[in-house]
């Protein structure tokens, strides 16, 4: 049996509690060992609770030998200097999305990566999704035929209603979130698209406005609370991206792509998760057992490339051209310009 992966969380809120401790535990191949978060108490509450050691400085953490892993589930003004911090001390590192506040910055991430051959990965769990996987192969046997637009929509009630910061959170911080609703979930869909239309985007039309988020001074929030765009990749494919806080109902993560022989719906119908109607009538519906869809299939993916020094869809490197898009989309927010790419 291979060695253990030896893992410790940096910053253990929300997305650490819920989705990155939970699938540590589950997974006979990782020892959780180790907690850091600028709330003490926060990263004392899990290692009481689930076994390990609060570290009470980043660099003590780091300077521990026994770890050989770290998931980054800090503010994400915050990611790019922990990531690197933790490359530079030989560290496999899992940084949470979006994956820094300037393209600088994420270029350097993949750079210090390569430099210190350790593992980097988005935590861009959409990519993973069953559903996401299955519609990735489909398209790729031309089953839509010659693929033409798309819509996609990420859209709940806010991050007041999940991260541990309670009604004020930090992403409605610009110093600490750098964007809002485009920064939190429109990046998990332009990287989506991408991811599955197997293309890069070549030109960018956004708008983002800050509708009804306060602070608790009745202003409203410095970030955008919702962002509409129009994405157009090499293939001359294009579709809409919208990405909102607003959504006060249930929330909405759907994808529809449109292609010559008809649509393919995702995550659109409760019941069946992905769906291809022909334009000749016929109907396909796929299901998955709850079991396989509870996991994100993230951590998974991060022990087994680090146990197979494998490649892996969720690298930085393979992320570069989302993170390209979505600073061209605040640019032309900010200009009202559409904005071309240049492949990173
Ligand atoms: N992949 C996803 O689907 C997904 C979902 C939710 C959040 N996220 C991302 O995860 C990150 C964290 O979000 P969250 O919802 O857990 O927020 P949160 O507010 O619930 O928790 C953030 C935690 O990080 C700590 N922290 C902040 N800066 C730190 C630093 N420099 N060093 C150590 N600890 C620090 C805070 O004290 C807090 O405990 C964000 O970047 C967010 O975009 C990703």
């Amino acid at each position: 049996m291979k060695e253990k992966v030896k893992v410790a969380i940096i910053g253990c809120g929300a997305i650490a509690q819920k989705r990155h401790l939970p699938e540590y535990l589950a997974n006979p191949a990782v020892d959780v060992v180790g907690y850091f978060d600028n709330n003490l108490s926060r990263a004392q509450a899990l290692a009481q609770q689930y076994g390990g050691h609060a570290y009470t400085t980043l660099a003590a953490l780091l300077a521990d030998p026994q770890i050989t892993a770290v998931s980054v589930c800090v503010v994400n003004q915050a990611h790019a200097a922990v990531a690197i911090q933790a490359l530079k001390a030989g560290k496999h590192v899992l940084c949470e999305k979006p994956m820094a506040t300037s393209w600088s910055d994420c270029q350097r991430m993949v750079q210090i990566a390569r430099q210190t051959g350790k593992k980097l990965l988005i935590d861009h769990n959409q990519r993973l999704i069953p559903a996401h996987q299955a519609a990735y192969r489909l398209l790729r046997q031309g089953k839509l035929g010659h693929l033409l637009t798309f819509k996609t929509t990420f859209g709940h009630s806010g991050p007041e209603t999940w991260s541990v910061g309670g009604k004020n959170p930090w992403f409605f911080d610009k110093k600490l979130s750098q964007s809002g609703a485009i920064f939190d979930l429109g990046i998990h869909k332009i990287d989506l698209l991408r991811y599955l239309l197997a293309d890069e985007i070549q030109a960018v039309w956004a708008q983002t406005a800050t509708l009804d988020k306060h602070s608790p001074d009745g202003q409203l929030i410095g970030v955008d609370d919702n962002a509409i765009g129009v994405y157009q990749f090499g293939s001359g494919v294009r579709g809409t991206v919208i990405a909102s806080w607003t959504y006060y109902g249930p929330q909405e993560n759907s994808t529809y792509i449109y292609g010559s022989q008809g649509v393919m719906k995702i995550q659109a119908d409760p019941q069946f998760p992905l769906q291809v109607i022909f334009r000749n009538g016929q109907h396909m519906n796929y299901q998955w057992p709850t079991s396989k869809v509870r996991s994100s299939g993230v951590i998974a993916e991060f022990i087994q490339s680090i146990q197979e020094d494998r490649p892996t869809i969720l690298d930085a490197a393979q992320i570069l051209g989302s993170m390209q898009a979505l600073f061209a989309s605040l640019k032309s927010a900010r200009t009202g310009q559409i904005v071309s790419l240049n492949p990173a």
